[in-house]
């Protein structure tokens, strides 16, 4: 095993389940040189399925950007998102001179948490792909939604619109709530224990159904067998309220204000129970750009099921 600095605020059950952990670490500035044996640790439990926190890390709002700090700013809607390659802004609704300032803001955090990756995951930095920013201004407890939708259930991230083709989903998130409420997750079990679980339930995709998908515009690419399992996992952990149930007591973490933390959400398993007001960025990255590919969601379900999941060709 590796070893890892459980924080003491995590709620361990008593008859426990194996969960992820979330591991700390000293990195207290957006920019300047890492010691390899940080940049080493985070590659490594990152890549075996924890949280990697970083206690010491605001995301700073400063004078007149506190006004952001607003639940009307997203309109109702559960994400503000920009896009940092075309520059794009949705989901937000203010003047004019407001949605200017929040623009600047989320292209800085999608800069800082660039910046970020490039110094603690250097062996990365040639793979990775920067997509979505988005600021998260509703309160997650209370709110209504499908289930499909409630990220307040267990669960891996998968979406039906956007397929990976098996690259991997990396998320940088911080808690910028000004009231210093922290932002409350349940973890889950590791990917291999979910999958083992889910996996015989899934059903296999008819000859002919991700191209057909395609045509009807229900996806942006074409989905691999790989995203028709990954969808499975996510849809069937929601929709199995015997097991959200058995998890329930156990797996709890607050993010504290001021925290920035790291985690890969296809593998993780995770829910958002609680708290108002984070940023993300999220990344992908190529299997073939991990330090350990077979520890991939992508390879995990090749073995599992003896088959190749995308295309290589
Ligand atoms: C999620 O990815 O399920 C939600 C995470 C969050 O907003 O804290
Ligand atoms: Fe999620």
């Amino acid at each position: 095993m590796i070893a890892t600095e459980t924080s003491p605020n995590r709620a361990q059950p008593a008859a426990s389940p194996v969960l992820s952990d979330i591991v700390s670490l000293p990195v207290d500035s957006w920019s300047g040189p890492l010691p390899v044996s940080v940049q080493e640790k985070a590659t490594a439990c990152l890549e075996r399925g924890h949280v990697l926190l970083m206690p010491d890390l605001p995301f700073e709002l400063a004078g007149q950007e506190r006004e952001l700090l607003r639940p009307d700013l997203g309109g109702g809607g559960k994400n503000i998102s920009y896009d940092p390659r075309n520059q794009r802004l949705r989901g937000a609704e203010a003047d004019p001179e407001t949605l200017a300032l929040l623009q600047d803001v989320m292209a800085r955090y999608a800069e800082h948490s660039l910046a970020l990756l490039r110094r603690l995951l250097p062996h990365y930095t040639d793979g990775l792909r920067q997509a979505r920013t988005s600021y998260r201004t509703a309160e997650i407890a209370g709110r209504e939604t499908s289930w499909r939708k409630d990220d307040t259930r267990l669960h891996v991230d998968s979406f039906p619109s956007s397929p990976t083709q098996g690259e991997r989903i990396l998320r940088v998130f911080s808690n910028v709530n000004p009231s210093g409420a922290g932002r409350l997750w349940r973890v889950g079990e590791p990917f291999e224990a979910v999958a083992r679980r889910f996996m015989p339930a899934i059903g296999r995709p008819f000859a002919g159904k991700h191209r057909l998908m395609r045509a009807l515009r229900v996806t942006k690419a074409l989905r691999s067998d790989y995203d028709h399992y990954m969808l499975g996992l996510h849809d069937g952990m929601k929709a199995d309220l015997g097991y959200q149930q058995s998890l329930s007591q156990g797996g709890l973490f607050e993010f504290p204000a001021g925290a920035t933390w790291i985690v890969y959400t296809d593998q993780v398993s995770h829910a958002a129970l609680k708290g108002q007001y984070v940023f993300e960025q999220t990344f992908h990255l190529p299997v073939a750009a991990m330090h350990d590919p077979e520890e991939s969601p992508l390879r995990t379900l090749e073995r599992m099921t003896a088959r190749t999941l995308v295309d290589r060709g």
